[in-house]
């Protein structure tokens, strides 16, 4: 990090999964505007992010990260918006409860829009078109000249990342969030469901705290973090062009900051340690996640960490891993091992959804909530195990009421995935699917608690 890394560096480097624009002028034009553009985030608060992050590493707060598989145009609407803030306050809410430490929110909202895949192409009824990257990149409609890239889609993203963030600073700071609310959560969608007897059961149990405190002289108007959370954004920094344009000096340190979001990640498909995606993200000082899925090796995650961390910072770099249901127990110990020889301070988060894709036998791509909810045991058994910290979860979630991951108390069928199948990208967790998890998980965290308290007696 420093004076010998500019933001441009990354496009001498090998450029994968990213767009081959078919007119350079054009995003010449759309570079130089987007750069005249206000940051979205600042410095001082990817900062405060670190801060949290460092926390979680040491088991002194939890993070909580999901949202789309990949925003869209056409489903931005407030409402969308402020139905999955409100299920990650729930989730939250309940993971406090079981770990009693801080949960760290950050969306995957306000800038997840380009998307990396599998195969360049797609075959549809025996023709194939260039693969979908993203409403940033191109647009889903099948059909070739939807499929062209178009840099004028970075401005679109833009204005509705811009959007986004202005109504989650307004959801998270305005009141909105206010703990004494935690009834008011709920979504009209999921009234009366099977599930929420258990969150409105907790929900009364902090009322009942509260009225405590405030029977003790605590309350919102002495105690303000009662009032408003810090809710914080990220996405994948896949479209370069995008985060370059975006990466401002902050005045306060003098160093570069992505501007674009306050935690960038580099996924699995991009994270070659002499690729473009790490020279980029290696110079800026935001706190960066890292996926690792099973193809990574020790020596590749240590050059990767070194690159990326070359300070050891804590709560500069998260390492989300996704090796899938029955293969956490092959790869996590001996990336845990790597880093703890090396004693690298990293924060280790689970994403136990993008190891779990399957294709339904009626053809939708789908994730088991049984694999999902297997992971993440997984996870916390290994990290027992070495004794290492699980710090995070990282979910793809909404807030509607979608049939796209299958199981979960109110069992989502094969049969059932074509009702309400809406992702642009990947299957999502709906409402109570979530709430589901985060009570799983926060049972995880309940029992380390505990076990952590009988060893210290
Ligand atoms: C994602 O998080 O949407 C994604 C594509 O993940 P990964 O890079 O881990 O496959
Ligand atoms: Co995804």
């Amino acid at each position: 990090m420093g004076a010998e890394w500019t933001k441009s560096d990354w496009r001498a480097k090998p450029r994968v999964q990213m767009p081959d624009y078919p007119d350079a002028t054009a995003v010449k034009g759309v570079e130089a505007r987007l750069a005249a553009y206000p940051p979205l985030v600042f410095a001082g608060e990817a900062r405060k992010l670190r801060r949290a992050l460092a926390d979680a590493a040491e088991g002194r707060a939890f993070v909580l990260q999901g949202g789309d598989c990949a925003e869209s145009f056409a489903e931005f609407t407030a409402d969308n918006i402020r139905d999955t803030f409100k299920v990650m306050l729930q989730m939250a809410v309940v993971l406090t409860f079981g770990a009693k430490v801080p949960v760290v929110k950050i969306g995957r909202m306000a800038g997840q829009f380009a998307k990396p895949r599998s195969a360049p192409t797609e075959v549809l009824d025996g023709v194939e078109l260039p693969s979908y990257r993203g409403d940033i990149i191109n647009d889903f409609a099948f059909t070739a000249e939807a499929r062209v890239p178009d840099p004028a889609r970075m401005l679109q993203a833009y204005t509705q990342a811009a959007a986004s963030l202005n109504l989650l600073r307004a959801f998270s700071q305005g009141g909105y969030a206010d703990i004494t609310r935690v009834h008011s959560w709920t979504l009209d969608s999921t009234a009366g469901q099977q599930g929420y007897e258990q969150y409105h059961k907790l929900a009364n149990r902090i009322s009942d705290a509260l009225e405590f405190m405030q029977a003790a002289g605590v309350n919102a108007e002495t105690a303000d973090t009662l009032h408003r959370v810090d809710f914080y954004t990220s996405h994948e920094a896949l479209l370069l062009e995008y985060e370059e344009a975006l990466c401002r000096i902050d005045s306060t340190t003098g160093l570069p900051v992505a501007g674009s979001g306050h935690l960038l990640w580099i996924g699995d498909r991009t994270r070659q340690p002499d690729g473009a995606h790490v020279e980029f993200l290696r110079g800026v000082q935001n706190p960066i996640g890292l996926k690792c899925g099973p193809s990574l090796t020790e020596s590749d995650l240590l050059r990767l960490v070194e690159r990326l961390n070359p300070k050891n910072e804590p709560g500069r770099l998260t390492l989300i891993t996704r090796f899938g249901a029955g293969a956490v127990g092959e790869h996590l110990p001996r990336l845990v091992r790597a880093i703890e020889r090396e004693g690298a301070k990293v924060l280790w988060v689970c994403d136990p959804m993008h190891g779990n894709t399957i294709k339904s036998a009626s053809g939708y791509k789908t994730r088991p909530f049984d694999r999902v909810l297997r992971e993440v045991r997984e996870f916390f058994a290994v990290h027992e195990a070495e004794g290492t910290i699980p710090g995070g979860v990282h979910f793809e979630m909404t807030g509607q009421d979608v049939t796209e991951c299958t199981g979960g108390v109110r069992a989502v069928t094969d049969e059932n995935l074509a009702d309400r199948y809406h992702t642009a990208c990947d299957p999502r967790l709906n409402a109570t699917q979530s709430l589901e998890l985060a009570f799983l998980v926060a049972e995880a965290l309940d029992q380390r608690r505990q076990a952590a308290r009988r060893a210290a007696v």
